[in-house]
């Protein structure tokens, strides 16, 4: 049999690959302060395997399409929580989400997040969300003279906040959640699941201090328990979970 030259061998691959290749549109909404006051949609029509990732989609579009297209992302593999933004009218990690799971015949629709200022495209400003992330003393605070040793802790203690300890701080939660696109000054939920995990660890000796800063009018009290939260976690926390063992926290103090 004869051998087949390089280019046969090239041309074979660019074939099976673009035999993968389905036309899909996506509607993005763009946004940029320095040319026009308004927001406006903009469709983008490409070729891609739908296996991909909807930030394969966006890379694609700013590298071979429009270069001013703006959006945050760093690890591509859900673990930094840059690339939340509304896909389809739901929010998911842009690099978490298969093309081939959201309906690729129609348009799909991606826009920025909820609740928080667009600076550009789909970039949000997110210095209040991690202010309130910082309100809540996310890290360990402990009285007293320093241990000679660890500071042990039961699997069973350590369990009490194994869920709120997978946090990526992505905002998917705390922006899908109605009671903060109200006024913006709700804590929000990444807060308290960041608060969570300290007023349920055993070592941590700050529990009332981090409760009674949840106890105020933009604190706990106010979640509806719409479950917009957890359904909206990349992570599987289950948010609004959390959220009641705060509350009941604040009501029984024991925690
Ligand atoms: S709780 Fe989930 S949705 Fe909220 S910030 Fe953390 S990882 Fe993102
Ligand atoms: S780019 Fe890091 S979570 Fe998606």
């Amino acid at each position: 049999m004869a051998t087949p030259t390089l280019d046969k061998l090239d041309a074979f691959e660019a074939d099976s690959a673009s035999s993968h290749l389905i036309s899909v549109t996506f509607r993005i909404r763009r946004f940029n302060p320095e040319v026009a006051a308004d927001a406006e949609w903009q469709d983008f029509r490409i070729d891609i395997d739908p296996k991909e990732r909807v930030l394969d989609a966006l890379h694609k579009i700013k590298w071979d399409v429009d270069g001013s297209l703006t959006f945050r992302r760093s690890c591509a593999h859900g673990i930094c929580g840059s690339d939340a933004m509304r896909i389809n009218g739901k929010n998911r990690l842009a690099c978490k989400t298969l093309i081939k799971d959201i309906n690729p015949e129609k348009p799909i629709t991606v826009e920025a997040i909820k609740g928080l200022t667009v600076l550009k495209d789909l970039v949000v400003d997110m210095e209040p969300f991690f202010q309130a992330y910082r309100d809540v003393m996310p890290f360990l605070i402990t009285n007293g003279n320093e241990p000679t040793r660890e500071r042990l802790q039961t699997a069973e203690d350590r369990e009490r906040f194994d869920d709120t300890t997978k946090c990526i701080l992505c905002a998917a939660c705390t922006s899908s959640c109605p009671v903060f696109w109200n006024d913006g000054q709700y804590f929000g939920p990444a807060a308290i699941v960041n608060a969570h995990r300290f007023i349920f660890d055993s070592r941590d000796e700050a529990g009332e201090q981090r409760l009674e800063i949840l106890n105020d009018k933009d604190g706990v009290w106010r979640c509806r328990t719409t479950f917009n939260c957890t359904d909206a976690c990349p992570r599987g926390i289950e948010v609004t979970k959390a959220i009641q063992e705060v509350k009941r926290a604040l009501i029984t103090r024991r925690f």
